[in-house]
């Protein structure tokens, strides 16, 4: 199958050679070409270049031409942090909340994430994947092309290993890059009451050597928050994980500042996700890291807590990414989209900063950079086609309704 795409309005996010990860003042830059073309053969991006030096068409065999006359063509976006596997929704903890308790609250009386556990221990295998397919097509329609998924609702080896093999297996239904993270640290287990240190333990000693061996994970990832994981235990888990291959995506930050930002740059973190909460410190450890910043404004819409600074993070040469966090307790939500729109928004960010981060950056944050998150020969086809506008910056401030009106998918038409 092949495709072309001409009289495109504008290509944007389009490298001869893309760069690994943008940073600071690199993230307000989105290159783009006028009135392009782009071609795509057997799922890879094949050529690009400006209709002026476009040859024509000279064969015809199996090609689908989109004409995108008014309409800008970027990279699919690549979602670095969701919960997508999960049993089901919580709504009533969020009629709860709207009569004023607080997610800890909710938490504490044994909802939250101990209430998607319950209800995912009594779900088979097959079951979870039913529930879970709908819910990737539906984010690779809303114009995702690579996503990393967690654990973290199983909180026994059994169950966990059960969440990430139904990772795996979206994998393999799809053919779409996915990233998996072992989140056995999401919340101390309802039957580990009273027995942290014990839980701690089979995670240490159990869980991650049994992930490792059926090769589950990619990374390691753990709840890092007061009555939660603490930043001694989180940087346990970190370090196990290491010894098993697997390098590290944290959660932190989220409500509390415990000071775990400076030590995971340092143990190389992948990402840290959440920074609703920074202290100057973390700013500055993260300045001109490798380790990414996740910004998660879905999350801090749904919740009403505070957006992440990422100003701040930017201005400070931070590489930040977006991501939707999807998961039914905090953001139940696939909508890349929306995620860029709130970054705009409410953290201030260009349009062309929320893009890189919800794209080249969220590929970084998943270690593929290499074959996502940008327009660039020999890259995995997966493209967004605007409705006709007259800037890009349309995608963002058309907030309520997604300005999206194509998604190719490795070079597979999934709307145009
Ligand atoms: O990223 N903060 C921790 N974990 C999830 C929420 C999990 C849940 O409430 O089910 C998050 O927001
Ligand atoms: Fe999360």
């Amino acid at each position: 199958m092949r495709i072309l795409i001409k009289n495109i309005r504008g290509l944007a996010g389009v490298y001869d050679d893309a760069p690994s990860l943008l940073r600071g003042k690199e993230m307000d830059k989105l290159p783009m070409i006028e009135n392009a073309f782009l071609a795509i053969e057997d799922g890879k991006i094949a050529l690009f270049g400006s209709m002026d030096d476009w040859g024509g068409i000279t064969d015809w065999r199996n090609l689908e031409v989109i004409d995108a006359e008014g309409r800008y063509v970027l990279p699919a976006w690549c979602d670095s942090h969701t919960h997508l596997v999960f049993a089901g929704s919580r709504e009533l903890e969020f009629e709860d909340r709207i009569k004023g308790l607080t997610y800890e609250q909710i938490a504490k009386r044994g909802g939250g994430i101990l209430n998607s556990a319950a209800k995912l221990a009594s779900m088979s295998e097959a079951e979870l994947f039913e529930k879970a397919l709908p819910r990737l097509s539906e984010a690779i329609e809303m114009g995702t092309g690579a996503m990393e998924m967690k654990s973290g609702y199983g909180l026994s080896t059994k169950n966990e290993l059960k969440m990430l093999r139904v990772i795996k297996d979206l994998q393999k239904e799809t053919g779409i890059a996915i990233k998996s993270s072992f989140l056995g640290a999401h919340a101390i287990a309802a039957d580990y009451a009273g027995k942290r240190r014990a839980y701690i333990d089979l995670i240490l000693e159990e869980m991650i050597p049994a992930v490792a061996e059926e090769k589950l994970a990619d990374y390691v990832d753990a709840f890092c928050e007061e009555g939660y994981f603490s930043v001694a235990e989180t940087m346990e888990i970190v370090a196990r994980g290491a010894e098993y291959g697997m390098k590290s995506k944290i959660h932190v930050n989220q409500f509390n500042a415990l000071g775990a930002i400076p030590e995971l740059v340092k143990a190389g973190a992948v990402s840290v996700d959440h920074l609703e909460v920074l202290e100057e410190a973390d700013i500055q450890a993260l300045n001109g890291a490798n380790t990414i910043a996740t910004a998660l404004p879905l999350c801090s819409l749904f919740l009403s807590i505070p957006y992440t600074l990422s100003r701040k993070l930017i201005d400070n040469n931070a590489a930040l990414a977006i991501a939707t966090d999807y998961n039914p307790g905090s953001a139940p939500s696939s909508n890349m989209a929306l995620a860029v729109s709130l970054a705009c928004i409410k953290m201030n960010m260009t349009p062309a900063e929320a893009i890189n981060a919800a794209t080249l950056n969220g590929a970084a944050a998943m270690e593929l950079a290499d074959t996502h998150g940008s327009i660039t020969n020999g890259k995995v086809a997966n493209v967004l086609i605007t409705e006709k506008c007259e800037h890009l910056s349309f995608l963002p401030y058309s907030f309520g309704k997604s300005a999206i009106a194509g998604v190719i998918n490795h070079g597979k038409v999934i709307k145009a």
